[in-house]
C-alpha cells in the first residue's frame, strides 16, 4: 500500500551545490594555496545555494561574519521559499589535502530541520568514534580503545586484526595509535579529512571499519548527518586543544566529560547530505577535466528514506558559463 506520495528529495538539488564547489576548487589542486581553493569553493557554493528552495540558516559555516564574508554562521541561504532548515557547509573539507594534491578533499553540505543541528559554539575540537550500523549498540567512547575494537570486530563478524581504523596523523594521537596497534587492528593514517574517514567507516565502499580520534567539531556535525542516514553510530566528546578553548567551553557551561550522541548532534531523521570529490579519493573520485568540461563524482543521502545514491555528472563548461556567473575555466 502506498502511504503517501514521495516528497521532493532536497539531496538531489543539494548535489548541484557540492558539484559546483568541487568544480571551482579543483582548479587549485596542488597549487599550495589552501585559501584560494577554499574561496573558489565558497563563492561557487553560495551562488548555487541561491537557487535552492529552502529557508536556510547556516549553523556550521566558514567561521564568524567578520572573518569570512561568505557562508558565515547565522547567514541566510536559499531562495527563502520552502522548508526552514539548518545548513552545514564545508566547501572544501581538507583544504590542505587540496592544496597539496592529496586524496580525499571533498565538498560537503548537510541540511536538517531548523533547530535540529548541534551548534558547536566555541568548541573547535571533538573526540570522535564512528562505527558501522551493525556495531551501533556495542561501543562506548569512554571504554578502552582495545575493548571497543574487540566489540566492533565481533559485531561485524571480523577478527580484530582484520579491522582498519582511520586516524588523523596528528601528534595528539600518539597514544591512540599505539593502543590500536597493540590491539592488533590495522590503521590508515591520514593527514586531514575526518569527514571522509567517517563516511568510509559507514558506507560499504570504504576500506575502513572504524574512525577514531580528535578532529573538528563542525566536521563532526557534518559527518553525523551522513551517519544518521546510513544507520551507523557516532559518539563524541568535546576535546579542547588549548587552554583558551577549554576556558571558553567551561565559561559557557559545557560539560567536557559528557558523551554527545548521534541523536544530539543531529536531532532529526529528516536530513539531507551531499558530498562531491575534489581531489582523487579512495572512496569518491575527484574532479576529472575532459577538455570541454569535467566529470564529477558525488554521493547524496536522504534520512527519511535512507536512500543513498552515487551520482556522476558530466559538465559542459561552455554551456554552463552562458547561464552561470561561476568561472569554470
Ligand atoms: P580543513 O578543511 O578546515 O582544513 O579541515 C581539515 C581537517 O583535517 C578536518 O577533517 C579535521 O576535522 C580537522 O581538520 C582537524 O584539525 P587539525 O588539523 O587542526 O588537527
Amino acid at each position: 500500500m502506498i502511504r503517501e506520495a514521495p516528497e521532493r528529495n532536497l539531496a538531489l538539488d543539494l548535489v548541484r551545490v557540492t558539484e559546483s564547489a568541487a568544480l571551482a576548487s579543483s582548479r587549485w589542486l596542488g597549487r599550495g594555496d589552501k585559501n584560494e581553493g577554499d574561496k573558489a569553493a565558497v563563492d561557487a557554493m553560495r551562488l548555487s545555494f541561491s537557487a535552492l528552495d529552502i529557508k536556510g540558516t547556516v549553523v556550521i559555516g566558514e567561521g564568524e561574519k567578520d572573518e569570512a564574508p561568505m557562508l558565515y554562521n547565522g547567514e541566510s541561504l536559499g531562495t527563502g521559499r520552502g522548508p526552514e532548515m539548518d545548513v552545514a557547509v564545508d566547501p572544501v573539507e581538507g583544504t590542505r589535502l587540496l592544496a597539496f594534491g592529496r586524496p580525499n578533499a571533498i565538498a560537503v553540505v548537510a541540511l536538517a530541520p531548523r533547530g535540529t543541528m548541534y551548534n558547536p559554539g566555541p568548541a573547535y575540537y571533538m573526540k570522535k568514534l564512528v562505527v558501522p550500523a551493525q556495531a551501533k549498540y556495542h561501543v562506548d567512547i569512554k571504554m578502552p580503545v582495545a575493548e571497543n575494537l574487540r566489540k566492533v570486530a565481533k559485531a561485524i563478524g571480523k577478527a580484530v586484526d582484520d579491522l582498519v581504523v582511520f586516524v588523523l596523523d596528528k601528534p595528539r594521537h600518539e597514544d591512540l595509535i599505539s593502543e590500536i596497534r597493540q590491539s592488533g587492528a590495522r590503521i590508515q593514517l591520514h593527514t586531514d579529512g575526518d569527514v571522509a574517514g567517517a563516511l568510509m567507516a559507514v558506507t560499504p565502499w570504504g576500506d575502513v571499519d572504524v574512525m577514531m580520534g580528535t578532529g573538528g567539531t563542525p566536521e563532526g556535525v557534518l559527518a553525523a548527518a551522513a551517519i544518521r542516514v546510513m544507520g551507523g553510530e557516532m559518539q563524541g566528546m568535546l576535546d579542547p586543544q588549548s587552554d583558551e578553548e577549554k576556558k571558553a567551553l567551561l565559561d559557557a557551561g559545557y560539560n567536557l566529560s559528557r558523551v554527545l550522541t548521534l541523536e544530539e548532534l543531529i536531532q532529526s531523521d529528516d536530513v539531507f547530505f551531499a558530498a562531491t570529490g575534489i581531489s582523487g579519493g579512495t572512496f569518491l573520485k575527484g574532479v576529472q577535466f575532459t577538455g570541454e568540461g569535467a566529470l564529477t563524482h558525488s554521493m547524496v543521502m536522504r534520512g527519511r528514506t535512507g536512500t543513498f545514491r552515487k551520482i556522476e555528472g558530466l559538465h559542459s563548461f561552455d554551456k554552463l558559463m552562458r547561464i552561470s556567473a561561476i568561472k569554470y575555466r
